[in-house]
């Protein structure tokens, strides 16, 4: 569906599971970071606190997962996450010129948004990478790690629990540096809050792309 210059990219389900996403991770990153560096004598928050936030804000964000994968499986949004091998290196290779040349003269993006293509390929690779090996990799070692019984004792003589930390906090790190550059790439265009509200009123506005 399109008027003039706007496509209705963001249906409301998508829009509803972004908006809980979001705030989740937000409240996972602060509150995992104060666990990471916990010190007795300085709390970022309060370690309880921080403990109880992170349980809950993680529950919530796997069962908003599961709003986008299966939101994802039966609806026509899954089309935009297709991503085609054949000449991916030299297309990421034209949008990173854009990104970090092209753009600041003036040029046409490689790749403009029609109703065909949501994302340009950068960003086909970054929600790909994220949506389904970060965050589920996320969900499942955190699920782990709330239930430590189910993860195995030793492996190679390292604790499985470990490992598990390791894994998990490094997980979040990716996600972390994600939500970054997802927020400065977000910001590119004519105005910097213009598309930001297209993912609270669903329409992408086209024009002067
Ligand atoms: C304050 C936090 C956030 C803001 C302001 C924000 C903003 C946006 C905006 C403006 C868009 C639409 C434009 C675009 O496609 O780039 C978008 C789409 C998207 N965001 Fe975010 N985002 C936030 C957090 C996150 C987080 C934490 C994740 C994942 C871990 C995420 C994943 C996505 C995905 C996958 C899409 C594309 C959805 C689709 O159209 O299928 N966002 N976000």
């Amino acid at each position: 569906m399109s008027s003039e210059n706007k496509i209705y990219f963001y249906p409301v389900w998508l829009r509803i599971w972004h908006g809980i996403n979001a705030l989740g991770i937000i409240i996972l990153i602060f509150t995992g970071i104060s666990l990471q560096y916990s010190n007795p004598d300085f709390h970022l928050i309060n370690f309880k606190l921080a403990i109880n936030l992170h349980n809950i804000a993680g529950i919530l964000v796997s069962l908003n997962y599961l709003l986008f994968f299966f939101g994802n499986l039966i609806t026509s949004n899954k089309k935009y996450y297709r991503l085609k091998l054949k000449g991916l290196f030299r297309n990421l290779t034209l949008q990173v010129s854009y990104y970090t040349s092209g753009m600041f003269k003036n040029q046409q993006p490689p790749f403009p948004l029609s109703e065909k293509r949501k994302f340009n390929p950068m960003q086909k690779v970054a929600y790909l990478s994220v949506m389904y090996l970060f965050v589920p990799g996320l969900i499942f070692t955190g699920l782990a790690l709330l239930f430590p019984e189910t993860i195995i004792e030793e492996v190679y003589l390292f604790s499985g629990i470990f490992l598990t930390a390791v894994l998990h906090a490094s997980l979040g790190f990716l996600v972390s540096i994600f939500l970054v550059v997802h927020l400065y790439v977000a910001s590119i265009g004519k105005h910097p809050a213009k598309n930001f509200k297209s993912i609270i009123d669903g329409y992408h506005d086209i024009s002067g792309h």
